[in-house]
């Protein structure tokens, strides 16, 4: 399929970037899973890294190449975090959280010198906000954020029961619309009681490397 092959290319891009000693953020997702499994295989081969997991299903994949892994609150900077995105703009503005692991996401993000986001072609967009923006919330606050929210959000559901993220929180996905003030919304979405973090990362990617076709993109912003 294109897109697997996009998100595999641009996935071996960006592990050209991990070098000896390197502490490196592991994203979560389909696109993030080739470079771990290409980190893995680095490691196989000799590279000596430390790693942070973004999720427990990373954390799990790391494990299996044996990638040394470390408490996020362990380390002071991460010098290098590949993630993927849902989708991004040109001026490296990222909407995530599709997969529910946007907390963990965003803390390694904002502890990382660089933040490399891998994606396959499908992710670029002018506007974000065809893709509902996921904003993770305490359980007992769900029914007043969707409330604050005016008929905007739904409870993400799996399985008939409500997605419950690895911290134990609930996922309201938001339909905002196409997002022209991505500040505008952040700020609407903190000020919200209960709303423990959103998806939109605004000013924390240094670069976005694109497969297309059978070419790599880079945006750096
Ligand atoms: C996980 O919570 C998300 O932020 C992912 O980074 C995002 O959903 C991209 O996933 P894919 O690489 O599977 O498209």
């Amino acid at each position: 399929m294109q897109a697997n092959l996009e998100k595999e290319n641009a996935a071996l891009e960006a592990v050209k970037l991990v070098r000896q000693d390197m502490t490196v953020g592991l994203g979560t997702g389909s696109t993030a899973e080739y470079a771990i499994h290409a980190i893995g295989r680095m490691v196989r081969e000799g590279l000596r890294i430390k790693a942070v997991a973004t999720s427990a299903r990373t954390a799990a994949l790391a494990a299996q190449y044996a990638i040394p892994l470390m408490a996020i609150n362990e380390v002071e900077m991460i010098d290098l975090t590949i993630d993927g995105a849902d989708e991004f703009t040109a001026n490296l503005t990222l909407l995530k959280g599709g997969g529910g692991a946007l907390l963990k996401e965003k803390i390694v993000a904002v502890k990382s010198r660089q933040v490399v986001i891998i994606a396959d072609a499908s992710k670029y967009v002018e506007r974000l906000g065809k893709f509902r923006l996921p904003v993770e919330v305490i359980p007992d606050a769900a029914n007043y954020v969707l409330r604050e929210l005016t008929g905007k959000g739904a409870v993400r559901m799996q399985e008939g029961k409500p997605f419950v993220t690895d911290e134990g929180h609930h996922i309201i996905d938001v339909d905002f619309g196409l997002i022209a003030d991505p500040h505008r919304i952040d700020t609407q979405l903190n000020n919200i009681v209960g709303v423990v973090e959103h998806g939109l990362f605004i000013g924390i990617a240094s670069r976005v490397i694109m497969g297309v076709g059978e070419e790599v993109k880079i945006f750096n912003g």
